[in-house]
């Protein structure tokens, strides 16, 4: 079954439309087509700003029914618009929230002195943790203890949402091509593909740069009550569309692609997919 739904200018989804058939158009200025594909809800909203207002309002739904929700947040850049759309917010009341996030570069061993490179504990302080209260968990301080943070996230029954950017070549958080879906908090070489894409020629030829990283694993990504996926711009679009094909099943070689096991997914896109 599909179903339309039609946003008005600030995000808010105004109508919802049953309907037969398929469609993956575009509708005007800040309508959006949603399909249902295999259990999977795949929006597709016009544009990166109105994916990053739908995924806010997907969170602010959830503090509001649960103020004690513990959420998974992703970096990078397509959640930009999400965090900045959330920190203006000011009627989100956070202070019962358990805040997590996926993922955090390993510094090399001959660690300089000043990084060059922003972690995701300074990139998650920048772009919302700092502007609101809520029980903030950092991946790099657990680094030592992978079961607790796991343990932090599991407790009260979560975690509740988990929000997650997908890599150029699959990858989920940093789970690299080959991670299973019972894959939990680890640590795991960086593929060289992705150090490409997050630090360009520097990052491949200069040291100071990380090889590794800690990850969340697929597990407990998919004991989330329920995911949303945020993909924008066309570069996303191939390995967006290779992900969540219902046709082909899931697979190591696109460790994205495990997430169409999970009942409660939601993909946000800014293009279409063609199934
Ligand atoms: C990094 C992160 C992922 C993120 C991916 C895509 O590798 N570990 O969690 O999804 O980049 O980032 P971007 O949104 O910048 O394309």
């Amino acid at each position: 079954m599909m179903l339309l739904k039609t946003v008005q200018a600030n995000g808010m989804i105004e109508t919802i439309q049953p309907s037969t058939g398929r469609s993956n158009q575009l509708g005007d200025g800040n309508s959006l087509v949603t399909q249902d594909a295999s259990g999977i809800q795949l929006i597709q909203a016009s544009d990166a700003q109105a994916v990053g207002t739908l995924a806010a309002e997907h969170v602010a739904a959830l503090l509001e029914e649960k103020p004690d929700a513990s959420i998974v947040f992703p970096t990078g850049k397509t959640p930009l618009p999400m965090y900045k759309t959330l920190r203006h917010w000011p009627h989100l009341d956070w202070r019962q929230t358990r805040l997590f996030h996926l993922d955090e570069y390993v510094p090399p061993p001959q660690r300089p002195k000043v990084l060059p490179y922003e972690t995701y504990e300074q990139y998650m302080r920048r772009e919302l943790w700092d502007y609101i209260a809520g029980s903030k968990y950092f991946l790099g301080h657990y680094i030592h203890d992978f079961a607790a943070y796991e343990q932090e996230i599991l407790k009260n029954d979560g975690p509740d949402l988990v929000i997650l950017g997908i890599g150029n070549n699959g990858h989920i958080a940093f789970n690299e091509p080959g991670s299973s879906p019972d894959s939990l908090c680890r640590l795991i070489d960086l593929a060289p593909e992705t150090i490409q894409a997050n630090f360009g020629a520097e990052g491949m030829q200069r040291s100071g740069y990380p090889r590794q990283a800690v990850t969340l694993g697929m597990k407990t990504i998919l004991a989330a009550k329920k995911i949303l996926l945020l993909a924008t711009g066309s570069g996303k679009q191939g390995i967006t569309q290779q992900a969540f094909d219902p046709s082909t099943p899931p697979n190591l070689n696109c460790p994205a692609s495990w997430l169409k096991q999970h009942s409660n997914l939601v993909v946000l896109t800014d293009f279409a997919l063609c199934f």
